[in-house]
């Protein structure tokens, strides 16, 4: 009987070690990178070309923001009733067709940067698959965001996407809701996707003053988009009242239609306010928001998951704050079950994020 038992524990060790050998098995490329997975090999070099090449040596700049815009216009453009394919690529591929759709306005910058990459990499991936790549490792660059997943296999596209499913700043809530809901995103996960706001700029809302960004902080993945979101608009920073366009609250930064009206509705203002100054919790939402996003109308069961090629972030730098010369008599409560968390604004004079004209 002891026997026995001895031997049920020798046999269960045994299992346990090869139970965690097969967790922890890692390949060692032949570049020196480690990966779950020896086909995600091929794809190191393909993120160090990004990271120095495209993305001028990992900056959260333009094109970094550019790439993380192209993930969702080529990924939201699936319908049940009109078609379409995800994140399928066909931005690129029927590039002559998508890029011409007013909802996808001056993404024919970024669909040009990155066509020479994608035709280079082209033995390696598909154009599905290096858009979504190239938006994770352009993710990475921004201090503060999550280290979001990839997943390889996505096929060739084999049509354009229907017109109209781009959602535009103009439309009204109900229209945008519905849209995300037809590829099964709730209004929070609507939110949460909207953290990369906060990473953003507008060429052509108001085509006076391209560059201008949507938050205080567009180079860092930090809250302050939520909070300054909610703040109540007192200007527009170029000449105004564009198709789609609100205004904000601050000198040099834009407000979407859409943004303001997602921090004020009842279905997602909640939400919204409990972004502001919980940088885990915006961060975590996107980052399950994105993995969904990324593989719109793709069978994941046939991809290989390579999330270990993507480079670990930075972590956030500052803290949630209200921009200086503002209080909290500026917020614009819209949550209706919990009060907009207390904040501090910045010392000096008011913030402006306009431009320093020449001197
Ligand atoms: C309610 C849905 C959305 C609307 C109406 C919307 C609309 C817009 C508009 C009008 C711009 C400015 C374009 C320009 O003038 O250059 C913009 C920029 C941007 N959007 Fe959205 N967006 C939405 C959701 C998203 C989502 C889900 C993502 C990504 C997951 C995203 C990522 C970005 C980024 C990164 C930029 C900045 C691009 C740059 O700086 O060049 N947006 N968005």
């Amino acid at each position: 009987m002891a026997f026995k038992t001895l031997s049920n524990i020798v046999l269960l060790a045994a299992s346990l070690r090869v139970a965690s050998a097969a967790l922890t098995k890692r390949v060692t490329c032949s570049t020196g990178q480690v990966t779950a997975n020896a086909a995600c090999c091929a794809l190191f070099p393909v993120v160090d070309d990004l990271i120095e090449n495209l993305f001028d040596g990992g900056e959260c700049g333009e094109e970094t923001h550019e790439s993380l815009r192209l993930t969702f216009h080529d990924a939201i453009g699936l319908s049940p009733t009109l078609g379409g394919g995800g994140a399928d690529g066909s931005i690129f591929t029927f590039a002559d067709t998508e890029v011409n759709f007013p909802a996808n306005a001056g993404i024919d910058d970024i669909v040009d940067a990155q066509t020479p990459f994608i035709e280079k990499w082209n033995a390696t991936l598909t154009p599905g698959d290096f858009i979504q790549l190239a938006g994770a490792v352009a993710v990475s660059n921004c201090p503060g965001a999550p280290r979001l997943q990839f997943l390889m296999g996505r096929p060739v596209a084999k049509a354009p996407s229907p017109i109209g499913l781009v959602p535009e700043p103009q439309d009204s809530l109900d229209k945008i809701l519905q849209r995300f809901k037809e590829v099964n995103f709730s209004p929070a996960e609507v939110v949460a996707l909207l953290a990369s706001h906060t990473i953003a700029a507008a060429d052509l809302v108001d085509p006076s003053i391209p560059g201008t960004p949507f938050s205080s902080t567009p180079s860092i993945f930090d809250t302050q988009f939520f909070i300054e979101t909610q703040l109540r608009g007192v200007l527009f920073p170029g000449t105004g009242g564009h198709q789609g366009e609100v205004e904000s609250p601050l000198k040099g930064e834009i407000r979407l239609n859409s943004d303001s009206e997602l921090a004020r509705d009842s279905r997602t203002a909640c939400t919204f306010q409990s972004f502001a100054t919980n940088q885990n919790a915006m961060a975590n939402a996107f980052k399950a928001a994105m993995a969904k996003l990324a593989v719109i109308g793709q069978n994941t069961a046939k991809m290989i998951d390579c999330s270990d090629v993507i480079p670990v972030p930075k972590p956030v730098v500052g803290k949630p704050h209200l921009p200086a010369g503002k209080t909290m008599n500026d917020v614009e409560q819209a949550c209706g079950t919990a009060p907009f968390p207390a904040l501090t604004a910045d010392p000096g004079p008011a913030t402006s994020v306009a431009p320093v004209p020449p001197s």
